[in-house]
């Protein structure tokens, strides 16, 4: 059954106040329920969202039970007919048993190593006890828990704390999908915050005993996350603690349960010798992204699931901004752009499309996706530029003020633009309805009097459901570069409402070279005539770190994809590559980004953009000559680049360090490729970092001599599941494409595979679907692998298959040998017996495509 953003429909009653009661046992939880209800208007049936794992103990209205008549379960819900509730104010108390050890989909209340903890985002509250589990439906909480466990936390401040039983209570109005209990033998690292208007706040990251070490830097992120939302948008935090807990069992990254986060270990513990610097970098920006759902998402929620972007999408926008602050703001945006190449564009364009804000969805946990969430901030981003930051700020300063304590729309955010700013959003809001990446075409006139002419198009593919594609106003940052090399005019936003549209720069002396979509100033795919000489002469000189590294890449591209379909090409590339490399006064990091060639994945989706059926093993064979060639064009500089950004002394996850390791990395990646691997091994034996090692230990198995290493890492911290999924998730990405899916298939085979477990499961499967041509491989032991597992987990974790079926995304756009392989594997999966909801949607809007 199909929701609809269109029947949405205020709840008929009022939640005044949640009493939860909870008796903890592993495989017999008792939930007594306390509800606090009032008719809306008229006393109408009484629907309660329960899942079938609940049973039911006992139902009482007002102290007495009802008329059994009166009660009845239909699917996931609970009814109680209107006959039989007063038409003013009573109480519903409900009992459940449910049974936490049987939970293996994590979500509601589950066990993991041994700890009681919850995730009920987006609708996992329903299989803890009958509720109206919808965003909407928003009240203080006072929940209280008995167990045998040491440490036992809930939502809000603490009331009562003693030997097996503790109290909580929440004043701030909340749905159910915040809430969160945890129940466990856990140790905290501490610390306090004092916010701007003075409260002081208690602080604590809890973790397993053992593991106390790895938390430093998560605190450390909590507090510059805290400090940062007051000085940046003037938020603080509202209550008396603030809690983290790291849980080994997690579907997703993290979550903003009020007071209470929880996250994926892996985005808590850190420790040089098992984190790498893109984890530390990850962990500081989770952190602060659950901290401020704190005001974007908890203070000010979403009226419904169709909303979603309205709190993820902002507050990605933040976390990012935060992270920019935090480190180098261009290398922040360079990345943020390739990821959501990766993985949005690539969405965008295949079956799974949809618009930022969907209008209608059978299983809300499909949409927790790049288009909802990065799709989302690049909207805010473009508002921004538009509006200004003035605007900005005013309108967020009004958003705040206006809806707190709301369940809010898109709508009402537009409104808060339009009424702090003046601007009329009625065309800006089809970025948020309509899916798809546009295609801006770009070409120039140059009249020889001074005068240069920008001509604009735009067009839109069509997506599932959604043929029309009217124009949207796109933010379009131009500056331009004079022959000598020197910006002749500061960046200028063009503002592009129509199909067509040109736009006339006066009063230059000779014709400039134009650098265009400057920061990725609207997530479009530009396409513009160039020559590769033009494009090198933007690599030497764009102003714009942005579109500087973007000619680079385009020059990348250009000659991937000619020499992916048996063209000749790259010489430009070769030479202007080598010129930035030398640059020492270019950033590191900012050289690393241009040294590392796109991934097999982005030359396909490029390919399949201009209309090409994408080769996987041209594309393998492609890149692989080309980075061949710079490392002999430049082995001499790329040697010496190596030892230069040598990082002395201890390790620090800061930015200018990890840059240097990454450039480090980029000129290892390159010589390997022509030292057989002999720097990559004297590095994984000595590196005293994980960022080293890792990047080390790639290295060493695409050089097909990887064995020594493994083993090595494997005894080192065989006992440590985050450094052996990194174990389990590099072997099938490294591994020599025809290779692949048999080194996952033996990998699979292990005890310590533990395939229940999210992040292991992620490690591998996810492992073989980064490998590009391994996955895709032409006799379809890549596909089969994939979905054999993905039906496996499909029983036990419904949200980790669904999630991992995206590796199937892109089917339609490969050779008809492929598609058949492919779609026989989706139809595998379609017929499997008992298929759950989360599955059923993702193959069937997957197959449709084909
Ligand atoms: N709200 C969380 C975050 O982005 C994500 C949790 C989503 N969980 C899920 N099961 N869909 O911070
Ligand atoms: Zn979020």
């Amino acid at each position: 059954d199909r929701r609809f953003l269109a029947d949405y429909r205020p709840y008929p009653f009022i939640l005044e106040q949640t009493g939860l009661s909870f008796d903890l046992a592993p495989d017999a939880t008792r939930v007594k329920a306390d509800l606090a209800l009032k008719p809306r208007g008229t006393v109408e049936d009484l629907e309660l969202d329960g899942g079938k794992d609940l049973r039911l103990m006992s139902i009482l209205i007002d102290g007495t039970a009802p008329d059994p008549d009166h009660v009845r379960r239909d699917g996931e819900c609970l009814i109680i007919a209107a006959a039989a509730l007063p038409d003013g104010p009573f109480t519903l108390t409900t009992e459940v048993e449910i049974d936490p050890s049987a939970n293996t989909a994590f979500e509601g209340l589950y066990i993991s190593g041994g700890m009681f903890c919850t995730q009920c985002e987006a609708e996992g509250f329903r299989h803890i006890t009958f509720y109206p589990d919808r965003p909407d439906v928003m009240a203080p909480f006072h929940v209280t828990i008995r167990s045998d466990q040491p440490v036992l936390l809930s939502n809000g401040n603490p009331v009562r704390q003693e030997e097996g039983l503790a109290e909580w209570h929440d004043p701030w109005p909340k749905p159910a999908y915040l809430f969160a209990l945890v129940a466990g033998d856990l140790v905290a690292i501490s610390d306090r915050f004092t916010t701007k208007s003075g409260r002081d706040v208690a602080l604590n990251v809890w973790v397993r005993p053992g593991d106390e070490d790895r938390a430093g830097f998560a605190m450390e992120s909590l507090i510059k996350s805290m400090k940062w939302d007051e000085d940046v948008y003037g938020r603080e935090y509202d209550l008396d603690v603030f809690n983290i807990v790291a849980v080994d069992d997690f579907n997703m990254g993290a979550m903003e349960n009020k007071g209470l986060n929880i996250f994926n270990s892996k985005l808590v513990l850190a420790s040089p010798e098992t984190a790498t610097d893109a984890d530390y970098e990850r962990i500081e920006g989770v952190i602060a992204h659950e901290y401020f759902h704190n005001w974007t998402g908890n203070r000010i929620t979403c009226r419904d699931w169709f909303q979603l972007c309205l709190k993820e999408g902002l507050t990605v926008f933040r976390d990012q901004q935060f992270t920019s602050d935090m480190r180098s703001a261009p290398v922040k945006r360079i990345g943020d752009v390739q990821a959501l190449r990766a993985r949005q564009f690539r969405e965008d364009q295949g079956p799974l499309a949809h618009p930022v804000r969907p209008e209608e969805y059978e299983e809300i946990n499909n949409f927790y996706t790049a288009t909802v969430y990065e799709k989302g901030a690049e909207v805010i981003g473009m508002l921004r530029r538009l509006v200004g930051d003035d605007g900005y700020a005013k309108a967020l300063d009004l958003y705040f003020e206006r809806h707190d304590g709301d369940a809010a729309t898109i709508e009402d955010w537009l409104k808060v633009f339009e009424d702090a700013t003046g601007r009329d959003l009625t065309q800006f809001k089809r970025w948020y309805t309509d899916a798809g990446t546009p295609h801006l075409k770009m070409t120039e006139e140059w009249s020889g009097e001074g005068r240069l002419v920008l001509n604009f198009s735009q067009h839109t593919p069509p997506t599932p459901g959604q043929d029309e594609k009217p124009p949207r106003v796109i933010p379009i940052a131009v500056g331009l570069i004079g022959p000598n090399g020197d910006e002749v005019a500061a960046t200028r936003m063009l503002e592009m409402t129509k199909a067509e549209q040109s736009f006339t720069f006066d009063d230059l002396g000779a014709r400039p070279v134009v650098s265009a979509l400057r920061g990725f100033s609207a997530p479009v795919i530009l396409e513009r005539q160039i020559d590769n000489a033009t494009r090198a002469f933007l690599l030497a000189h764009d102003t714009d770190p942005f579109a500087r590294w973007e000619a680079g890449r385009d020059l990348a591209l250009s000659a991937l994809t000619a020499l992916a379909q048996g063209q000749e090409g790259g010489g430009e590339y070769v030479d202007a590559i080598g010129q930035l490399a030398a640059d020492a006064s270019a950033d590191p990091a900012f050289r690393a980004l241009c040294l590392n060639l796109p991934g097999e994945e982005e030359i396909a989706t490029r390919l399949s953009a201009s209309g090409i059926t994408p080769d996987p093993d041209a594309i393998h064979t492609a890149r692989n000559g080309l980075a061949r060639r710079v490392a002999e064009a430049h082995a001499d500089l790329l040697s010496s680049l190596y030892d230069e950004m040598t990082v002395p002394g201890p390790y620090s996850p800061d930015a200018e360090a990890a840059a240097r390791r990454a450039l480090r990395i980029a000129a290892l990646g390159l010589l390997n490729r022509i030292d057989r691997g002999d720097r990559a091994e004297v590095l994984f034996g000595t590196a005293g970092n994980m960022t080293e090692r890792m990047a080390a230990l790639t290295c060493l198995i695409r050089r097909g001599r990887g064995q020594a290493a493994l083993q090595a890492l494997h005894q080192q911290f065989g006992d440590n599941r985050l450094v052996m999924d990194k174990w389990f998730a590099v072997q099938p990405m490294a591994a020599p494409p025809e290779q692949a899916a048999e080194v996952a298939r033996r990998l699979s085979g292990r005890k310590d595979f533990d395939w229940k477990n999210p992040n292991r499961f992620r490690s591998l499967l996810g492992g073989l679907a980064a490998n590009h041509a391994g996955f895709h491989a032409p006799d379809g032991a890549g596909y089969d692998f994939t979905a054999d597992w993905l039906m496996k987990m499909d029983a036990v974790n419904p949200q980790i298959a669904a999630r991992l079926s995206t590796a199937f995304e892109t089917w339609p756009r490969y050779d008809a040998g492929r598609r058949a392989k492919a779609r026989a594997a989706l139809e595998r999966m379609a017929a499997m017996e008992g298929i759950s909801r989360n599955m059923r949607e993702m193959v069937s809007r997957m197959i449709a495509a084909g």
